[in-house]
């Protein structure tokens, strides 16, 4: 990938030397155990859209990252608003990083998540219908497919009339998918939260106030808080914060 925009270390250990793409893997490397990371862009004053829509927080820095995000990860697990909202396409990666993940004995590309309890979905939408690797579709038993979804995705159902997440991650583990990413959005990092699934955070913070009116990176009904340490801090000659919060 051409480098634009540099990225630098500010914590720990400072460092004016920008960061190539190997030590930013480092930076963001694999667990040795099963790992739910969460990755989200947000304003200063901690909008999660502009215009409804998260492309309005992201830029280069925040680009570069979110790809690399979805490069070391096993599965990519996202709510269906995100997904029916931002109109998800299929997870495709270019070829350096398949080569990459060839070389790490990993799938050539993760595969897609998607968190559904209506299972209002359109198995036309590109990303099941064009997606490399078959998508499983996390929700209960009590949900209905659509015609046509049991085509293209295969259906993983825990609980009975509403998604057991904690049963649902635990099942993607047995299956091999143990670096897990959440792209979100608002309502499914919610219910990780109250559920205490989430073990780590990454969060690009954009140099923007936003205003009044978009919702926060969390949304849904209230849950304890839950303590996430610092990991790292990044900044990039933009003003844009790369954070990483984690479980020790
Ligand atoms: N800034 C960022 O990084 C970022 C990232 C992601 C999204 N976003 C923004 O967030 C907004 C979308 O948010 P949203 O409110 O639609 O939230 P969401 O969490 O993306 O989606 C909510 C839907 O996902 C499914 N879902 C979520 N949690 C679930 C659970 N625990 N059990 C079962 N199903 C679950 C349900 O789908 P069903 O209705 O199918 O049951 C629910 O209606 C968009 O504007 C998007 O642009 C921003």
């Amino acid at each position: 990938m051409t480098v634009g925009i540099p990225i630098r270390r500010l914590w720990p250990e400072p460092s004016t030397q920008p960061l190539d793409d190997a030590t930013l893997t480092h930076l963001y490397r694999r667990a040795d155990r099963p790992r739910l990371r969460v990755n989200f862009v947000a304003s200063l004053d901690g909008a999660v859209t502009v215009d409804s829509y998260s492309a309005g927080l992201s830029g280069e820095p925040d680009k570069r990252v979110f790809g690399l995000l979805r490069m070391l990860c096993d599965a990519l697990v996202v709510a269906a608003g995100t997904l029916r909202h931002e109109g998800y396409r299929a997870v495709r990666l270019d070829e350096r990083r398949r080569a990459w993940r060839r070389a790490h004995g990993l799938a050539e590309y993760p595969t897609l998540v998607v968190v559904s309890g209506s299972l209002d979905l359109d198995p036309a939408q590109a990303a099941f219908a064009d997606a490399p690797v078959r998508p499983i579709v996390l929700t209960h038993a009590d949900a209905d497919p659509p015609p046509g979804l049991s085509d293209v995705a295969d259906l993983l159902r825990c609980g009975g009339d509403r998604v057991d997440l904690a049963a649902g991650l635990a099942e993607l583990h047995r299956r091999g998918l143990t670096q897990l990413l959440c792209e979100g959005g608002p309502h499914l990092l919610g219910a990780l939260t109250a559920a205490d699934l989430v073990d780590e955070l990454c969060l690009t913070v954009a140099p923007l106030l936003a205003g009044p009116g978009p919702g926060r990176i969390t949304a849904g009904d209230s849950a304890p808080p839950r303590h996430l340490p610092l990991g790292h801090v990044l900044a990039a000659d933009d003003g844009v914060l790369l954070l990483r919060h984690a479980r020790p």
